[in-house]
């Protein structure tokens, strides 16, 4: 089961009113999305977004049960479409919005698609398995340039260089298949004192092949000015980010926007966590919640 993250601030910050519709962009277990179903009966909307299949499909079964099903319009697709689906949906007028970005417990537990380096799975790292680039591809296939700079840009990892050749000499001799092939590539990659610290050291070069296997942060790019364009005056939209590249996006775009006279902001610096929602849930540790209202 997955623990949504900054529930409380997420709410305070999108204020859900009575009869107000509301898009979750990143609805996957459906976590966020029911709160704010709570605040917003008994006539409120929610367009549900998820790239992952078998969690769309989950999720409606649940929220049949659960009774929410004439409130509730799910779609499997990509936010980075956002305004296509919300016209597709006819889902207007658009009172509030949140991301919740990257990966959920299910995919890291469940989905057998190696996106955890705690266990043995084949290298794909697909959101959709729709699309064609999956993480054994780059891992098998593209220069050693180009996975350096993967790991290097998208995992701000120190041993980049040394795990980039060393991934490029292995395959040589027999492809690398799975998650395991890999994480013995980055252990003889690192120094013993790396190996040994609280961190795994496979942590952020996975990180970075699962920000570029799903396109990320282009993703990220695209849908940030649909959001301005969707919005109903007053509307909110909050996204939580996990990675300082995607925050950093984020807070540019809404201070330009705020410039412009377009948004608002509500969170004039990032929230984080507090200790005790990171001592339950090690995954908030590097959430940050960007909120803001528009004009
Ligand atoms: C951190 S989880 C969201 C958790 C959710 N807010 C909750 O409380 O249960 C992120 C979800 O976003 C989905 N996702 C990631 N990128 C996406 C994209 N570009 N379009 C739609 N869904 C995406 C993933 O499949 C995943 O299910």
């Amino acid at each position: 089961m997955h623990v949504s993250v900054l529930k409380k601030e997420l709410i305070d910050c999108l204020d859900p009113q009575p009869n107000e519709n509301f898009v979750d962009g990143t609805v996957n277990g459906g976590g966020h999305a029911r709160l704010i179903l709570e605040k917003t009966g008994p006539r409120g909307r929610l367009l549900g977004i998820d790239r992952t299949q078998e969690l769309v499909i989950k999720l409606k079964r649940e929220l049949i049960q659960e009774g929410y099903d004439q409130r509730v319009m799910l779609a499997c697709d990509n936010f980075a479409r956002l305004k296509e689906i919300v016209h597709e949906n006819k889902f207007h007028p658009v009172n509030g919005l949140v991301l919740d970005l990257g990966f959920s417990s299910w995919h890291l537990e469940k989905s057998g698609r190696g996106f955890s380096f705690m266990l043995d799975q084949r290298l794909d790292m697909r959101f959709d398995q729709h699309d064609e680039l999956d993480a054994w591809t780059i891992i098998n296939r593209w220069s050693e340039e180009e996975i350096g700079a993967l790991i290097r840009d998208y995992g701000q990892e120190n041993f980049w260089r040394k795990i980039a050749a060393n991934i490029v000499a292995e395959r040589q001799l027999s492809s690398l298949d799975t998650t395991g092939d890999l994480v013995r590539v980055i252990n003889k990659s690192v120094p013993d004192w790396y190996r040994h610290r609280k961190l795994h050291p496979a942590t952020k070069t996975f990180q970075a092949l699962r920000i570029v296997v799903n396109r990320e942060l282009s993703n990220l790019s695209r849908v940030l000015p649909q959001i301005v364009e969707v919005l109903a005056p007053q509307g909110r939209a909050a996204i939580i980010s996990f990675h300082e590249l995607e925050d950093r996006m984020v807070k540019q775009f809404f201070k330009s926007e705020e410039e412009a006279g377009r948004l608002e902001l509500i969170t004039k610096r990032p929230i984080k966590p507090s200790e005790a929602e990171i001592s339950k849930n090690r995954r908030a540790r590097s959430a940050r919640l960007r909120a803001v209202r528009k004009i």
